[in-house]
């Protein structure tokens, strides 16, 4: 009996001894002290013994269960601490390694037209104002010189909110609440010129980016775009002012020099005298290119922009006296100037939200436009 012991206990430390594992050593545990093991069944023997054998045999076998305790603990600390250098070793990292490339967005070439026309006029001293999308018929056009019947309203394709008065009182007349308060989608930035001046006065000197929105759509046109609003009001400012600011602003954006520029006669409510203001270009490799005169061999005038001299009746609405503030003011297509910067043709592209034509024509989110580094760069 007590050879077998010792034999069975020799094979069980060697057994330990050499487990390979957590669950090996977990096996060798239960067969010699799990309830059916080996050392357990020696165990149960003691409570069939007398008090003598008990005693002669009792320490032999608590000894062979801690024994055996004992070397399944250090063989798992062992087996702990094999674990932990494979995976030390394994896990090594190498800090001199470069940086794996985190998938990155970029910038929406809206944007980025946006944050170079900042850039370029913030040198210029402009400020960037915002206003409301949803603006009231009073801002968008009677404060511009449309006054209701005013026929320049039906160029806007207007989107209008319903009439907030004639939804809560049917029966009654619609033209309690009068029509200067009725909702709509802004059609242009220039109600931004209206509330610049109340709420600042003069003088001024501000753009003023942002969405607009028209009735229209095909390739060139969206129910949303982009313009940008110009606008300057101080004493004696004159068409000149507005014809340098115009050339500068526009050789700075498309980085030539040789941009010239045409301004013909036109109208809008809001300006007088108004200036549509060309610009001269050449067809190279199918692509409209800005640059040169118009009238030279292979070119052609395009029309660019809407400006003028701010109406007087304007400057009145806004709170301001005409006799003593005058000044310009212009609108430009900031998806236009963007197609024509970076060669894009189909403007519904620019709203679908495709990945990929993001990736194509995006711009680095690290090169912010400068005047000093380039505001066109492509990073
Ligand atoms: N608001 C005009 C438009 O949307 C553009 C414009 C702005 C014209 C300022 C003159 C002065 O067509």
């Amino acid at each position: 009996m007590a050879n077998d012991t010792e034999h069975d206990l020799e094979t069980t430390l060697t057994a330990i001894e050499a487990a390979p594992d957590a669950d090996a050593l977990e096996a060798i545990r239960v067969a010699a002290l799990g309830k059916k093991g080996w050392v357990s069944a020696l165990l149960k023997t003691l409570g069939q013994m007398s008090p003598e054998e008990r005693q002669e045999k009792g320490p032999a076998i608590q000894a062979t269960r801690a024994q055996i305790a004992d070397a399944i603990a250090v063989r798992k600390q062992a087996l702990d601490d094999a674990e932990l250098e494979r995976r030390l070793a394994s896990e090594t990292l190498d800090l001199t390694l470069p940086a794996a490339e985190a998938p990155q967005g970029s910038v929406h070439p809206v944007s980025q037209v946006m944050d170079e026309l900042a850039e370029i006029f913030a040198d210029l001293g402009f400020a960037v104002k915002t206003g409301p999308e949803i603006e009231d018929d009073w801002h968008n056009f009677t404060a511009l010189n449309m006054a209701e019947s005013h026929p320049a309203r039906a160029m806007h394709d207007t989107f209008y909110f319903p009439d907030r008065d004639a939804e809560e009182q049917p029966a009654s007349s619609s033209e309690a609440v009068g029509k200067q308060e009725r909702m709509l989608l802004r059609t242009h930035t220039s109600p931004v010129q209206i509330r610049t001046m109340k709420d600042e006065g003069a003088p001024l000197r501000i753009i003023a980016p942002g969405r607009v929105y028209r009735s229209d759509s095909d390739a060139t046109h969206t129910p949303m775009f982009h313009q940008v609003e110009g606008l300057v009001i101080d004493k004696d400012i004159h068409l000149g002012h507005l014809k340098w600011t115009l050339e500068t602003f526009l050789k700075a954006f498309f980085e030539r020099e040789d941009i010239v520029l045409r301004l013909r006669p036109s109208y809008f409510p809001f300006t007088e005298p108004s200036v549509e203001v060309d610009v001269g270009f050449a067809i190279e490799n199918t692509r409209r290119v800005l640059g040169g005169s118009g009238d030279d061999p292979g070119h052609g005038w395009m029309e660019l922009l809407g400006s003028g001299m701010v109406n007087r009746r304007v400057i009145e609405f806004a709170g301001l006296d005409p006799d003593e503030w005058q000044g310009f003011a212009f609108g430009v297509g900031v998806d236009r100037l963007a197609m024509l910067k970076y060669g894009m043709d189909d403007l519904r592209a620019f709203f679908d939200g495709d990945y990929r034509w993001a990736a194509h024509y995006g711009f680095s989110p690290l090169a912010q436009p400068t005047l000093s580094a380039g505001v066109g760069e492509r990073a």
